[in-house]
């Protein structure tokens, strides 16, 4: 009954998208083959949260989405702007009937459709810009009892600090972890555990919070930034160091953080309970915090 209920509210949502100046029906959407995002991967992306129609955090999903853009040297054309994306989003979200449920907004920029080269094309060449919406659930089950982890080898770039479409070492350990019933890889490179394949993380060890320092082996992740002003907020003091491989046996608490993943507890790592196989004290305080603040409205 859930099933067909959920399908019926599918079919009433329209599903409009934006590409390069036009709104148009996700089916008519089109975009060269000779794109860079499609033929090099060269490109960058925001995934936005919508609650009841408001977009959270929109100035620190702007200033993250200028500083990538600024990393790969895309340069926007004909007033395009971080923020004229969002207020895009915002009709998306009008047009999709997405202004009273959970949504993401999705937004892309690649260097624009030109001859394959491998050099940066003409300065005409206008970057192509996709903005899409779609319904989104969050995941009430893994938030309420924890979720598993795998570890997995972080085999990506020099420069993971940037939201860039080049995903493929996320997309394999995506899947490995999925392969293996898990919800998340969590990257280990040089004995440390960087971040996940799609989520940063917050461990305890010996009472105290820690997480891996924004540097270039890891995304400054938007949530993450939320998190550590409410730990401050709540009086949690937050230490960013990075946790080693040989420290995880001692974690009494694991939780990931994204803007699809909110505060997610990791009850299992590689087959091991951590710490009492039960989301943890601090998890369940950080949780409560975010979910006030996203309910709020947060901006
Ligand atoms: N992923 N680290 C990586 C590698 C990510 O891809 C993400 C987000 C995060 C968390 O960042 P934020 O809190 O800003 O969502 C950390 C998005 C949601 C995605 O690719 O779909």
């Amino acid at each position: 009954m859930r099933l067909l209920c959920n399908r019926h509210q599918d079919e009433l949502t329209k599903d409009i998208v934006y590409v390069n100046g036009s709104f148009l029906p996700r089916t008519e959407a089109r975009v060269s083959v000779e794109d860079r995002g499609f033929v090099f991967g060269d490109g960058v992306y925001e995934v936005l949260r919508a609650v009841s129609g408001r977009l959270f955090a929109t100035r620190f999903h702007n200033d993250r989405l200028e500083r990538s853009l600024g990393g790969v040297r895309i340069t926007l054309k004909g007033g395009d702007s971080p923020a004229r994306f969002v207020d895009i989003g915002k009709q998306l979200l009008l047009e999709n009937d997405l202004t009273r449920r959970e949504a993401t907004l999705y937004i892309q920029v690649t260097r624009g459709a030109t001859t394959r080269a491998h050099y940066f094309p003409a300065p005409d060449v206008a970057p192509t810009i996709y903005i899409s919406a779609a319904r989104f659930t969050p995941y009430v089950e893994f938030a309420q009892n924890g979720a598993s982890a795998i570890s997995h080898p972080d085999l990506r770039w020099g420069r993971c600090d940037l939201k860039t479409l080049n995903l493929l070492p996320n997309v394999l350990a995506s899947q490995t972890a999925r392969e293996r019933g898990a919800f998340e890889a969590m990257l280990i490179r040089d004995g440390i555990v960087t971040e996940g394949a799609k989520t940063n993380f917050f461990g305890v060890v010996n009472g105290s919070l820690r997480t891996h320092p924004c540097d270039a082996h890891i995304l400054p992740g938007i949530t993450r930034s939320v998190l550590r002003d409410l730990a401050r907020d709540l009086s949690i003091e937050l230490d960013e160091t990075p946790i080693s491989v040989a420290e995880i046996p001692r974690l009494t608490e694991l939780f990931l953080t994204g803007t699809t993943t909110d505060v997610m507890p990791v009850v299992k790592l590689d087959e091991h309970p951590v710490g009492s196989g039960r989301p943890g004290e601090l998890t369940r305080r950080l949780q409560r915090a975010l979910a006030e603040s996203l309910a709020s409205g947060g901006d």
